[in-house]
Order: C-alpha cells, then sequence, then structure tokens
C-alpha cells in the first residue's frame, strides 16, 4: 500500500526529516559551530507542539523516519515529551537522535522509556587532550559514561560518528576502530565537509573514507563489504571478517550519494532545507504561526522538494557554500 509520496524532479522519494530541536550547544567541535555564538532567541525556536505538527503534515505524504538533532539536542529540555509526542504520529516508524553523549547518562532512560529507537554519538577521539582541542570543552568521560547508561538501558546498535580531519585525528582512528569492535557499538567515519562555523575547511584537510578503510585494514583487520540495508543510507558499512564488529564510511566529499538521498530538514528556527547544502529555505515557522492550514505548510513542503538540486557539487567550481553553519542546520 502506498500513499501519496514527497518526490522531486529527479524521482527521489524522501521518507527522512532531520529536525533540528535547538542551535545551542555543551560544546564548540571547531568543524560545526566557531567559538563565540549566538544562538537563537527562545521564541523563534519551534515549539514541541510545532514539531508535532509539522511531522504529522509530513507524515502524511510518505516521511517514516525522523532524527531529531542539533546543535546538541539534549540541550533541549525535556525531550523526551518530544519523542513520545512523536511516536504518536501516524505512519512515523522510526524516531533516532544524533547526540555528543555528554547528557545522556543524565537522560538515555527517560528518552528509551518515551520509544526513542537509536541513537548516534558523536566522538572523534578517545585522547581527553585531542577532545579538548576539538570541542573545545572538557567532557570525554562523560560522552562514555553516557555511551555506557544508553546500552544499559536498552539501545542496541548504538552507532558512534567520527568526523575524520586531515592532520589531526589519523592516530584516533585505530583506536576508535578498536574501542567500537570491543564495546559492539557500530563505528562510521565522515568526511569532513565545508560547514564548520570558521570557514577553514578546504579540500586537504579531509581524509577519505578509503585511506581510513586501508589504515584498518592494515591495523585491525580485513573487511568485507555489507549490502545496503536501505538504498538511500549514505554509509558504505564493511564488517571484519574474523566476524566481529563493523565499520562504515560516509563520504560525502570523495564518493557523495546525493543520487540516492531521500531527507529533507527542519532547521531549529522552523526553516525546511531540502539539502544540507542549500542556500534556499522555507519558512515553516512563519506559515505555522500565521495560522496556515495543513494544505498550505505541504504546498510549501512539496515546492521546496520539487526545486531541491542534483546534489550539492562540493567539488564543483559553481560551489556555494551554505550561510549557515553545521549546527544551524543540523546535519
Ligand atoms: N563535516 C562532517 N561532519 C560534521 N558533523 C558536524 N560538522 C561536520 C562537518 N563540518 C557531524 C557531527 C555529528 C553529525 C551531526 O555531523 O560530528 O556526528
Ligand atoms: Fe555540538 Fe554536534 Fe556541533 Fe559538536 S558537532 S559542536 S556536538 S552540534
Amino acid at each position: 500500500m502506498s500513499g501519496p509520496s514527497l518526490i522531486d524532479s529527479f524521482g527521489r522519494v524522501h521518507k527522512n526529516l532531520r529536525v533540528s530541536v535547538t542551535d545551542r550547544c555543551n560544546i564548540r567541535c571547531f568543524y560545526c559551530m566557531p567559538e563565540v555564538v549566538k544562538f537563537l532567541p527562545r521564541k523563534d525556536v519551534l515549539t514541541f507542539e510545532e514539531i508535532t505538527r509539522l511531522t504529522r503534515v509530513f507524515a502524511s505524504v510518505g516521511i517514516e523516519r525522523i532524527r531529531l538533532t542539533g546543535g546538541e539536542p539534549l540541550t533541549r529540555r525535556g525531550l523526551s515529551n518530544l519523542v513520545g509526542m512523536l511516536k504518536e504520529v501516524e505512519g512515523i516508524k522510526e524516531i533516532a537522535a544524533t547526540t555528543n553523549g555528554l547528557l545522556l547518562a543524565d537522560q538515555a532512560a527517560d528518552l528509551w522509556e518515551a520509544g526513542l529507537d537509536r541513537l548516534n554519538v558523536s566522538l572523534d577521539t578517545l585522547d581527553a587532550g585531542k577532545f579538548k582541542q576539538i570541542t573545545r570543552r572538557n567532557g570525554l568521560d562523560k560522552v562514555i559514561a553516557g555511551i555506557d547508561a544508553a546500552q544499559e538501558v536498552g539501545f542496541e546498535n548504538i552507532r558512534i560518528n567520527a568526523v575524520a580531519i586531515k592532520g589531526l585525528t589519523e592516530s584516533d582512528i585505530i583506536p576508535l576502530a578498536t574501542f567500537a569492535r570491543q564495546r559492539e557499538l557500530e563505528l562510521r567515519f565522515i568526511e569532513f565537509m565545508p560547514l564548520d562555523g570558521d570557514q577553514q575547511w578546504d579540500s586537504t584537510s579531509v581524509m577519505t573514507g578509503s585511506s581510513i578503510r586501508e589504515l584498518i585494514e592494515r591495523e585491525v583487520g580485513a573487511l568485507v563489504e555489507v549490502e545496503r540495508k536501505l538504498a538511500s543510507q549514505p554509509a558504505k558499512d564493511f564488517a571484519y571478517s574474523d566476524g566481529q564488529g563493523r565499520v562504515g564510511f560516509i563520504d560525502p566529499v570523495s564518493a557523495p550519494f546525493c543520487a540516492a538521498c531521500d531527507r529533507v530538514r527542519i532547521t531549529a528556527e522552523g526553516k525546511l532545507r531540502n539539502c544540507l547544502f542549500s542556500t534556499e529555505e522555507w519558512n515553516l515557522l512563519e506559515l505555522l504561526r500565521e495560522g496556515a492550514t495543513d494544505q498550505e505548510i505541504l504546498d510549501s513542503i512539496v515546492q521546496s522538494v520539487a526545486q531541491k538540486k542534483a546534489g550539492h557539487g562540493i567539488d564543483s567550481e559553481e560551489f556555494v557554500r551554505p550561510r549557515r553553519a553545521m549546527y544551524q542546520i543540523g546535519g
């Protein structure tokens, strides 16, 4: 059975909605945020009721999976209440969240009980000094405690997202891979994208997924590619040939996966983006607060998706860096 769907001019059917619940964060990863940031005033951020209403509208055109992002989503008070509200939306099959893990030990039980299905924890290093260098804050021990707590309350297949940066995180790759194997965590390396707050990105700081893979095969063990469960999934996953654990690679720079993209995004201030790198946004918050009908909101969503470009073209001459940094989009 299939109802109406959100389909773009390249035939891509959209099933995933990423919702940023806040632009605030308790750390300051340089690849995502500037050191000094001015956050949105609270009144300009979507309420839980507004997020739930939008989710209902998206679900009516085939959105099935929600990922809560930020900033750091766990800094948004009462996040588990939102999870509970979204769980009730007909058609939503999965709710996931991407967190830096710092507040996870406190909130894992509530999130689990509210029905959160999956967790991704961002962690680029197991070295406390390097953690501080990247995030400009302390807190590695809290992240590890958060992962432990999440596993204890019942979360399975927790994924670690590690951004790999040339000249900085080479020495963190093997320890992370070993840690993930021991703890039964799925590890995914993400190539550094031009979405940092300080606009320092350049292609020479990208460590490609394939170079990381070679390193892991040399130092940890042989890898066998695993078939994608969903064609739209951006990661290329591998299993260690000894059967213990997996590692995946998200290579937006060296191997863009835009052709299979099924994602749309809402920023914390209710702007709809049809791509991580889109330069245009559709203001859903304004529509909501002006009293628009569901149909009017849907019209705006459909229009945005219809205008989605084929891909980001990071490597092309015409590439335009989005005005927003990662923390203002939600990843
Ligand atoms: N390039 C690649 N990944 C990034 N992330 C944040 N900023 C960047 C960037 N510039 C990652 C975070 C998190 C996810 C939401 O995106 O580490 O895991
Ligand atoms: Fe915060 Fe995530 Fe950005 Fe790091 S990557 S500063 S954890 S929002």
